[in-house]
């Protein structure tokens, strides 16, 4: 295991499946999680520099629930409002006892830090477009709970496919198995980088996409990536890309649904987010057990 979780290709499959399967291990079958005082002389910095929920609350309480210290960093009332560098805030960080810095930037700034601050564990909780480790584990999960095996499943990657480093990391992550078809389908002006994908193939016709899928993921549009103002009708894209009730009838009658959230009703109907097949909210749990999973072999090693 590497010293930090920068990308989720710094880890074998036989690390990403015992990962998952140490993650179950947090889950207790009530919907909630285990709480044990593994780490009670660690403390973990949670540094987010663009917004979140789901990703900072549930590396907030999975620290928690083992036992660590955390400071809530609150970025916009740091001194990087004063024009200080994320180095000298995270040395800061360090210099104050900090064992470990979960890191959302916008920025490719975690592998110099890294380098920079060799005594501080690194976890990538979100890097611009590019990477989003603890996200790919989370969808490696949720999917291995509900369908048991990646063998010969068709998965379908709907929606905002250049700025999504969900994708990334999911197709980093699933290149360690065999499965049976990775189909991308969006919008051509948000496709440019799955238009010859080096792992599954692209379909730009939703319809035909979904034929015989059993895995779903769709992704929200992601306005704040765009570097110009994106001139888009939103029912033309609706109409041509939004997964519903009625579309999700070419899938499998027992295909997942997923999002990483936040979900914006323009990717996906709020029945479809609703409906038996949708595995979002699983996602948002497993984010804690996968988080609890992380911090103890990294905190460990
Ligand atoms: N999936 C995800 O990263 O969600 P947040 O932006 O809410 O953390």
């Amino acid at each position: 295991m590497t010293k930090n979780l920068l990308s989720i290709s710094d880890l074998s499959k036989k690390e990403i499946l015992d990962l998952i399967e140490f993650a179950k291990n947090f889950k207790l079958g009530d919907g909630s999680f285990r709480k044990e005082n593994l780490f009670p002389d660690k403390t973990v910095a949670n540094v987010f520099c663009e917004p979140s929920t789901r990703t900072k609350s549930s590396f907030e309480i999975a620290a928690k629930n083992l036992g660590c210290s955390v400071v809530g960093f609150d970025i916009s009332n740091s001194s990087v409002e004063k024009g200080e560098s994320i180095f000298e805030t995270v040395d800061a960080l360090s210099l104050m006892g900090v064992d470990l810095c979960v890191l959302r930037h916008p920025n490719s700034v975690i592998r110099d830090l890294s380098d920079y601050l060799p005594e501080m564990v690194f976890i990538n909780g979100g890097e611009g477009s590019i990477s989003h480790p603890t996200q790919a584990l989370i969808d490696l999960m949720t999917i291995m709970e509900f369908k048991e095996s990646l063998d010969g499943l068709n998965i379908v990657i709907v929606g905002d496919l250049d700025h999504s480093r969900v994708t990334s990391s999911f197709v980093e992550g699933i290149s360690n198995f065999s499965f049976g078809s990775l189909t991308f389908c969006g919008h051509p002006s948000m496709s440019t980088k799955y238009l010859d994908p080096a792992l599954g193939k692209y379909e730009p016709d939703l319809d035909i996409a979904l034929q015989d899928a059993d895995v779903v993921m769709t992704l929200r549009i992601q306005y704040e990536r765009f570097e110009e103002t994106l001139d888009l009708d939103l029912e033309e894209y609706k109409q041509a890309y939004q997964i519903t009730t009625e579309r999700l009838e070419q899938a499998k009658g027992d295909a997942i649904i997923m999002h990483p959230g936040p979900v914006n009703y323009v990717e996906i109907s709020e029945s479809v987010y609703h409906c038996e097949q949708s595995v979002i909210r699983n996602q948002v749990a497993n984010g804690v057990a996968v988080r609890m999973a992380v911090l103890s072999r990294f905190l460990s090693s």
